[in-house]
């Protein structure tokens, strides 16, 4: 899978484990792509949504997001400075993406077989060529199960609760730590319990913790990893 573009770099783990700021500067550290999975899973729910489709309406939602995906109102596309993003319709919808209700709507469509096959494709088209780094929840398991380097990043739950509180509280909404752990946990457990591609560190996965370490720290670990594997 190494190429000249360079090697495939998975980070895997849980909601609220810094993935998604450790991802961004591990990319822009190797001057690799970086591919923010979790946002496909929300535009599949904001697509669903906009449809009128119920998140519990399992045949509904699928038939929704595999149409969209087909016809290319839900996709991948290369943005600056080696960020992708997820285009419905031809728009970013960025903010729409971030809320409380997206995550939780994101985690019950992934939990369908139909939304995971629509969107498999549109992942891989990005890593086939190497330099990439993808984060997600089963990119080392499922998606490139060949990864070069493959990260499972987790932290304690009410650690990535008392994260997610302040990141929502930074974006103005008014975010309860104990609603938040709940939710923390309750993500956790549908991610981790559902039947197809559940959260689940790969056997040749490297575990780090991040509960207490910097952020940097992190970005250094995994980006000295990545040396050791092939990236340059
Ligand atoms: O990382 P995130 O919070 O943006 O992910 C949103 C949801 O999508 C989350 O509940 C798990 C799911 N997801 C998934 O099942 N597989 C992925 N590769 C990425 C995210």
């Amino acid at each position: 899978m190494s190429g000249a573009r360079g090697i495939v770099v998975a980070i895997d783990g849980p909601a609220g484990a810094g993935k998604s700021t450790v991802a961004r500067q591990v990319a822009g550290a190797l001057g690799y792509t970086l591919v923010d999975t979790g946002s496909l899973y929300r535009a599949s729910a904001l697509v669903a949504e906009r449809a009128g489709v119920s998140m519990g309406d399992q045949a509904g939602v699928e038939g929704t997001v595999s149409a969209a995906v087909a016809r290319g109102a839900l996709r991948l596309e290369a943005g600056d400075a080696g960020l992708t993003r997820v285009l419905v319709d031809g728009e970013d919808p960025a903010e729409a993406l971030r809320t409380p209700a997206m995550s939780m709507g994101a985690s019950a469509v992934a939990a369908y077989p139909g939304v995971r096959e629509a969107l498999l494709e549109a992942q891989r088209a990005f890593g086939r060529a190497g330099g990439v780094v993808l984060e997600g929840r089963d990119i080392g398991t499922v998606v490139f199960p060949k990864a070069e380097l493959k990260v499972f990043l987790t932290a304690s739950a009410e650690e990535r609760a008392r994260r997610r509180c302040d990141e929502l509280r930074l974006r103005g909404i008014d975010a309860d730590y104990a609603v938040t752990l709940a939710e923390v946990r309750q993500r956790d457990h549908q991610d981790a319990s559902r039947e197809i591609a559940p959260l689940r560190e790969a056997d040749d996965a490297v575990r780090v913790d991040s509960s207490n370490m910097e952020p940097q720290a992190v970005v250094d670990a995994i980006v000295a990893l990545a040396r050791g594997r092939g990236a340059v």
